[in-house]
Order: C-alpha cells, then structure tokens, then sequence
C-alpha cells in the first residue's frame, strides 16, 4: 500500500417527484403511523430517469467540489444493483457521458453494502497504485424491481444517486480502515431473480419470476448483529474506538436497525447521519447521499473520523473507517441537473402495478388510484 484514498468531492442527485407516505396509503393497505414508526421513513423518491441520469448530476457535483475535470479522473467506479442494461456497465455508460477519457471503469454489485466495497476497491486501488483519481458513484432506480401491491417491500425503498472524489491522501487522511464480508447461505433471505440470465429466453415476463422475495425479520436481525462486529473489526484495523468516532454514516435500511447498532457499540445517537425521512433506503446511493447532506448540513469537521457501515443482499456487509481532510467546503459548483417530470407519481409507478397486478387478482384498471 503506498497511499491513502482521501475523500476531496462529494454530490448527489435527488430526483425530483415524491413518493410519501400518504400517496402509499392510497395504493396499499398501510398508514403514515406504521410506516414512520417501523422504519423513520416519511418519503421517498421514484426516478423518471435512468440510473445513468442520476450517476451523472452526481459525478459532476463532485468533480466541480473536487475541482476536478472529467479528464483528469483515470478510474470510474460505479456501485449499483438496478443497472440500466447489463453491458457496457453503468460505469462505461458514465465514463462516456463526462468525457472521462482516461478512466478505466467497471461496477461492484453488493446491493445494500455496494457502496462500501466500491469504496474499498477505489481506495486499494488508489492505494495500491493502479489509480489516481477515482469516481465512486452509488446509484440505483430501485422502484423499477419494486412490487407496490406488496405493502411489506413497496414502503422501504426509493432511488437516487451519491458520488465522491478519492485523491491520494496526505499524511493521514483518508481510507483507514476496511471490513468486508459476506455470508452466501443467509442470502436466501432477500433474492431479486429479475435481470439474471436464470429462466427461459422465449418466456413471456412472468411476475412471478421477478418477485422481490424479503424475510424482513431475518434481514433485521441479520443487519443489527452484522454492522455492529463490523464497525468494531475495522474501527480495530485503524487503531480506533468507538469513542474516536466523529459520525457514523449508516447505509439508511431502518431506522431501527441504526438505532440497534448504535447503542449496542456505545455510541452517542447525535453522532449518526440519518435521512432515512427524506429518502428512504436507496441501496447504493444510501451511505454518499447521507454523506453529501451530512457535509452540507456542517456536519463533517475538518479531520473528523467518519464511519460508513452497511448490510445488504447477499448477504453482504462492511465498513470503512475515513479521516476526513482539512477541507470542508466544495472547491466548485455544478449546474448540470435533471430534465423536469411531468408525471405523476401514480404514473411512473404505474408499470409496477400492471406487471405485479395479477398477483394480486388485480388488473390494469386498478393500476393507478382513482382521485
Ligand atoms: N403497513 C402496515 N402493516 C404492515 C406493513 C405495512 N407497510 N408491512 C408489514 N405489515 C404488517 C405485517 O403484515 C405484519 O402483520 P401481521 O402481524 O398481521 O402478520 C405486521 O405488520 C408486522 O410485520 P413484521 O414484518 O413483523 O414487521 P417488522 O416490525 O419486522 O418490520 C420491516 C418490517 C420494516 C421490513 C423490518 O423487518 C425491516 O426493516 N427489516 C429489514 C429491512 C432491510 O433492512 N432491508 C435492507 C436490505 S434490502 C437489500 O439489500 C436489497
């Protein structure tokens, strides 16, 4: 290892229409109230776009905080399990959007934990001397595998992007620590069979075949015990305590399940980064999009000790220890946003609907709620 990654640019992109508690209520037998108190979440986002679309207002937010250009990047990582097609990656999608010509570029799939072990392969990288300066991009359109007849799955996710810079570090910034693992067996307990070359070629798409299934219990139990060893084993790695730690940036599951971890390692819950509220779980994109407002929020000190933790299908887990650097300011500003959505968000979930309706007796005519 001959550097430490260091974190010098940050974005991300929030797409615009809202997907609130209230508009769930109307497509499924739930409320605001067990919505808020079994998970913190009050609303989510339903993309218009395609995760590209997303990676990209990111990555330019945090190359212009970098103040970087695409060209000076020479690797671009992309952390996603809603790809928009499976090749080139969305990481070459990216690559060619920016103009990022000396980039080398690939995905990582760890659902949930993703954006951990695209930091962990960045950072090694970098520190391995096999790249420079990386692009990390967390992004997903999760609503798009997303049942929204099924009130048990449909409450918990929503899409977005979040991206950072990794420069070599000085002193001792940067990546300190890295814990990864994963647990192939207790992957039984969150499958998502769609976009797989299992099945037939000439089938008709079959709900059925595609159906998220979700053990919500076991994940919860799973989740807690996992990122609590896992912040231990790397807060150990880098010489730290739990005490050291400044903010803990969670992947953004549960509340409850952060709040679990938290209190089983000691820590003060005014040290955690949550807006889980406001943008649900988003896989990927969870822990930089906690990181981006956490950061914009003045929540990240120069020289603080920061802590990214998450679980995920896989069953997967891991967690980095990162010292922040001197800087906590953006060096620039990107401009590059969106296009505006004319739809509803009955709309745009109307495909889910249609496709997962017959498993649920229900036809096209139920698809979207009457005003
Ligand atoms: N609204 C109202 N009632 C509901 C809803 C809903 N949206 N969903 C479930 N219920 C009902 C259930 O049917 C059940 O009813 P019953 O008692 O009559 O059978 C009751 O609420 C309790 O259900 P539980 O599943 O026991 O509820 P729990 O408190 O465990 O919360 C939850 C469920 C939120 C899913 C929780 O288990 C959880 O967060 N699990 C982890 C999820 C997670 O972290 N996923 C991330 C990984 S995903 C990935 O990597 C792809």
């Amino acid at each position: 290892m001959t550097a430490r990654a260091a974190i010098t640019g940050w974005g991300k992109c929030t797409p615009p229409v809202k997907l609130t508690n209230a508009d769930l209520e109307r497509l499924v037998d739930t409320s605001d109230e067990w919505i808020i108190d079994r998970t913190g979440i009050r609303e989510r986002r339903v993309s218009h776009v395609e995760v590209v679309d997303m990676a990209e207002v990111a990555a330019r937010q945090a190359l212009a905080a970098a103040g970087l250009a695409p060209t000076d990047l020479d690797l671009v990582v992309v952390s996603t399990m809603s790809p928009e097609i499976v090749c080139p990656s969305s990481a070459c999608l990216l690559q060619e959007r920016l103009g990022a010509v000396n980039a080398a570029g690939f995905d990582v799939n760890a659902a949930c934990s993703g954006w951990v072990y695209g930091t962990a392969a960045a950072a090694s990288m970098i520190a391995a001397g096999a790249a420079g300066r990386a692009l990390l991009v967390g992004a997903e359109k999760l609503h798009w595998m997303i049942d929204y007849w099924d009130r048990s799955t449909c409450v918990l996710f929503g899409d977005g992007a979040g991206a950072v810079v990794l420069e070599p570090a000085a002193d001792d910034e940067g990546v300190l620590g890295i814990d990864l693992g994963a647990d192939g067996k207790a992957g039984r307990t969150m499958v998502i069979p769609t976009m797989g070359t299992r099945g037939s070629l000439t089938a008709e798409r079959n709900p059925y075949d595609h159906y998220f299934h979700f053990e919500g219990q076991a994940v919860f139990k799973i989740a807690v015990k996992g990122m609590e060893a896992s912040v231990l084993r790397v807060l150990d790695r880098a010489g730290l305590a739990p005490e050291d730690v400044d903010l803990v940036v969670p992947h953004q599951a549960n509340k409850r399940i952060v709040d679990a971890v938290v209190k089983r390692l000691g820590i003060d819950p005014g040290r955690v980064m949550i807006n889980i509220d406001t943008h649900a779980n988003t896989a990927a994109a969870s822990i930089p999009m906690a990181l981006n407002d956490a950061v914009d929020q003045g929540r990240v000190a120069p020289g603080a000790v920061i802590v990214q933790t998450a679980f995920g299908g896989g069953v997967t887990w891991g967690s980095t220890a990162i010292r922040w650097g001197e800087r906590t300011e953006p060096l620039g500003h990107s401009d590059f946003e969106l296009p505006p959505c004319d739809k509803s968000v009955f709309e745009l979930l109307r495909a889910s609907r249609e496709f997962f309706g017959p498993m649920h007796g229900k036809t096209n005519a139920d698809a979207v709620p009457p005003e």
